[in-house]
């Protein structure tokens, strides 16, 4: 166990690094020169040097340029260690030899379909040489690449390329890569392969013309535009929006098949899953597009919130993490439309962070100790640590967030630091004590914040009470009260106005940081509805019993965007618990007919602003609901639920959805801008209702759609109606699919993860012919994840199937791909997170599942952690 309190200093720094690094399919040469010296702030006496290894076959080393003695080193499984260096500054030369082929976890240096490529982060350096490898130790690097001229014509590595000619063999061709930015291990990245790239140019706000390239497989040029104009995008606003500029001359994208995360912020040579790069209108669905301009932004962004400052030591993993996923939303806010940005964050935050932070995985945002830090690259380190910057901006207001995050840039520089740091630099512009509030890095759990409200007609006052409470986590019994941003105003109903803009738009914002505080609000009247957590506001569970009629005042009235989708969430969700409660006792299920008008309302003025009607008319998901209700889960109790309740809002917006399928006829020509996604969503939403309403007429519109669309978004769409809604044609749909993408991998993950998630009980058998498949590997993290990802995370009823097949299957799946890639076979078991929130049918045989997995006595050290965190 790593623990945050035993952090010491490494007692011996790195300068410069001096690589040469001779690619070879099964035997790569590496070299590393490192000029070292003890570190002056170290605490005093020769202690050994000890350097990181993994996998490693070491050929020499030498200090000074002699050869070491074997009695002055030891080896062992994960270390070099030497026992009494030099205690002046020296050099240190490693020779080490390295199989990218037999690489199969896609940490270190490995080859993807050809193409040799580096994931250094979190620990991957450590399996190319031997090294300290530690994010606070930081030097300047230079590289020397050397490969087969004919199979590996381009050779790429961080910073700007000082060299390149023929040799040293006669077949091979070298380059040479120069970082004069100071930066640590992890961020190391080098490529080569028989790529093909687009080129473009930017000129930055201080002058400098940097040359972008993206690399991917020859012949998908063509579907990296997009990519690159995300990019400059990107450029361009953290230039306006931060007062950030690019670096280097260069700034290169490599995309690569083989991939475990998203992407990699590498100094100046960004490596990402192919998924995340690639896109045409025949192949990317508007939210491909969105994600790829997201992560594009991400991974630039992280040049200075991650690269210029670094992290101190990984469990300051937020620093960057945290900060980077909040400037990207930012960046997509800008680029789309704010209101529905935040719609899906939120969305995304409450499916992955609050459900991580119920159960046996949680942990704070900055955890305290850890077994495997890849296990911690999770949604509560990145997406919940986004929330708490948003929440130190709203509490400090634009300026002195801004101030702050200046003062931060410019004191921390080349450096790497620590979340205390990033605090003090906000607590020092703006003047304010902000210890209570950095409480939100170390506390886990989501707090439930319960209001109360009164309204005095003698003194025109109301007076609302709060009070928060966070449930124990693991290690974690006893909850301090956080400090909650709860911005706020009052909504009326003015008939005959205009429906939002009649309400006030004044907006006050409390914070609550005690367990109970009381806020009086004159002026008001006592038929105004409260709109708490507007935006919102604090990631937290709220409870205000708010009438139905009150819920549809907001829903119509609220100026905030955001609590107007909320309102009508919380309507719905209150019918389908009851509902769910009602089928578990043999009653029926409920239909709800003033949520269904309230639909059809906005169906009929959907054409205003469709992305947002898009998500007001999409019910709560059956995830949603069991999150919700938090115990004694019977997934198939929630699935009837909802399908009833959808089927009766189905059935009376019929008509109204109807005549806008007709109207938002989309044009001819494909552009993946947000206006135009919003429409295509609005249409694809308004098809869902008519063949939840209509199978047959559905089924024939669906069809249509299938066969004619010019787009992915579209075909993909109707193919997903015609197999969720049982359509006699959806094997057929299915099968044309398959023939026409079956050479597009990506394409073919959608078509998994579709089929994957059907909720039916001959799923699990699809699922395993499935892995049959020519285009099924097990070994592609991409394909692993859609076909066995999407049915253990995306398919409730079949995954939790009464009988525990569907645990028993991913739970032996998860055994065979931990024998090759530990980071995925971890990542999957995370879908087992909820089974104590289970009833206790199902609860028992997921248990069992974790147990086998448990007493395997060769899982890797990544899924042992999970499966003992999950079983304690
Ligand atoms: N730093 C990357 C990001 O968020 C995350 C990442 C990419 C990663 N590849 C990884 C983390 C492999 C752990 C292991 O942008
Ligand atoms: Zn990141």
């Amino acid at each position: 166990m790593i623990r945050l309190s035993d952090y010491v200093v490494s007692p011996y720094l790195i300068d410069t690094v001096d690589i040469l690094i001779s690619l070879h399919p099964t035997q790569t040469r590496v070299r590393v020169q490192s000029l070292m010296r003890p570190n002056p702030t170290r605490i005093p006496g020769i202690v050994p040097l000890h350097l990181d290894g993994d996998e490693l076959t070491l050929v020499s080393i030498a200090i000074d340029g002699r050869a070491l003695a074997a009695d002055t080193y030891r080896t062992s499984a994960d270390a070099l260690i030497l026992k009494e260096p030099p205690q002046q500054p020296f050099s240190l030369v490693i020779e080490t030899v390295i199989d990218p082929t037999a690489n199969s976890k896609l940490m270190g240096l490995y080859r993807s379909n050809g193409v040799y490529c580096t994931q250094c982060e979190a620990d991957g350096f450590r399996r190319i040489s031997y090294f300290l490898d530690r994010p606070d130790v930081m030097a300047t690097y230079r590289v020397r690449l050397e490969a087969d001229r004919k199979d590996t014509p381009v050779l790429l590595a961080n910073g700007n390329l000082v060299e390149q000619g023929n040799g040293p063999g006669p077949d091979q061709h070298y380059a040479i890569w120069d970082d004069p930015h100071p930066k640590p291990c992890y961020l190391f990245a080098a490529v080569g392969g028989d790529l093909g790239h687009i080129s473009d140019h930017f000129v930055t706000s201080e002058g400098r013309n940097v040359a972008l390239g993206i690399y991917v497989e020859k012949g998908k040029e063509d579907q990296t535009y997009y990519a690159m104009d995300a990019l400059k995008r990107s450029m361009r606003w953290d230039e306006t929006a931060f007062g950030l500029a690019y670096d280097l001359d260069v700034f290169n994208i490599v995309a690569v098949s083989d991939f475990n995360m998203g992407a990699m912020e590498n100094k100046g040579l960004n490596i990402f899953n192919d998924k995340y790069v690639l896109a045409s209108s025949e192949t990317a669905t508007d939210s491909d597009y969105a994600l790829i301009e997201a992560i594009i932004a991400h991974e630039y962004f992280h040049n200075w919130t991650g690269n210029r400052i670094t992290c101190r030591d990984w469990f300051q993993l937020c620093l960057k993490e945290g900060l980077t996923v909040f400037r990207d939303q930012e960046f997509s806010s800008d680029m789309r439309s704010r209101a529905v940005k935040r719609i899906m964050d939120v969305k995304e935050l409450r499916s992955r962070q609050f459900v991580e932070d119920a159960g046996p995985l949680a942990h704070p945002v900055r955890p305290n100790a850890y077994r495997e830090i890849n296990n911690f690259y999770t949604a509560t380190v990145y997406e919940k640590g986004a929330e708490v910057i948003r929440m130190l901006k709203l509490i400090l207001g634009e300026v002195d967030f801004s101030t702050g995050m200046n003062l931060y840039f410019t004191r921390h520089d080349g450096h790497a630091a620590t979340i205390e740091q990033f605090i003090a630099c906000f607590a020092q512009t703006s003047g304010r004590d902000l210890t209570h509030f950095s409480q939100w890095y170390d506390q886990a759990g989501t707090p439930t914040v319960t209001v109360s409200r009164l309204y005095d007609a003698n003194t025109k006052m109301w007076s609302l009470t709060f009070s928060q409470q966070t449930p124990p986590t693991p290690g974690q019994k006893i909850k301090k009260p956080q400090v909650i941003p709860i911005a706020m105003g009052f909504v009326k109903a003015a008939p005959g106005s205009d429906p939002i803009q009649s309400s006030s738009n004044q907006t006050t914002l409390f914070i609550l940081d005690e367990v109970e505080k009381t806020f009086s609000i004159a002026d008001h009247d006592a038929s105004a509805v409260p709109s708490l957590f507007r935006e919102f506001s604090a990631p937290v569970n709220v409870q205000l019993n708010l009438t139905p009629t009150e819920l549809l005042t907001l829903a119509q009235h609220d100026p905030d965007p955001f609590n107007r989708w909320q309102s009508l969430q919380t309507l719905a969700m209150q019918t389908l618990q009851q509902s769910t409660i009602a089928l578990k006792n043999g009653q029926s299920a409920h239909a709800d007919h003033a949520l269904a008008k309230a639909i059809q309302n906005l169906l009929a003025a959907g054409e205003k602003d469709p992305a947002f009607t898009a998500l007001a008319v999409t019910m709560p998901s059956e995830q949603d609901i069991a999150r919700e209700m938090m115990s004694n889960i019977d997934p198939s109790a929630i699935f009837f639920a909802r399908k009833t309740l959808r089927k009766s809002i189905a059935s009376h917006c019929f008509d109204t959805a109807s005549i806008l399928y007709e109207k938002l006829e989309s044009s001819s020509d494909y552009a993946p801008d947000a206006h135009s996604a919003g429409k295509r969503a609005l249409r694809n939403a308004a098809l869902e209702l008519i063949i939840i309403a209509d199978v047959e007429k559905g089924g024939h519109a669906a069809n249509n759609q299938f066969t004619t669309a010019n787009n992915m978004t579209d075909r993909f769409a109707a193919l997903a109606s015609l197999v969720y809604s049982g359509s006699a044609l959806r094997e057929n749909a299915l099968s044309h699919f398959e023939d026409r993408y079956k050479d597009n991998p990506l394409v073919m993950d959608k078509w998994f993860a579709l089929q994957s998630a059907i909720p039916e009980p001959e799923t699990l058998k699809r699922v395993q012919n499935l892995m049959k498949h020519p285009a099924f590997s097990l070994t592609n993290p991409n394909r692993a994840r859609s076909l066995l990802g999407g049915f253990a995370m995306s398919n409730p009823t079949q995954f939790n199937r009464a009988d525990g097949a569907g645990y028993r299957f991913i739970g032996d799946i998860i055994i065979a791909i931990d024998k090759k890639n530990p980071q995925v076979s971890a990542r999957i078991t995370t879908a087992f997170r909820s089974w104590r929130t289970l009833e206790t049918g199902r609860q028992t045989k997921a248990q069992q599942a974790l147990l086998t997995m448990s007493e395997h006595k060769d899982l890797s050290r990544d899924l042992r952690d999970i499966v003992d965190r999950m079983l304690t």
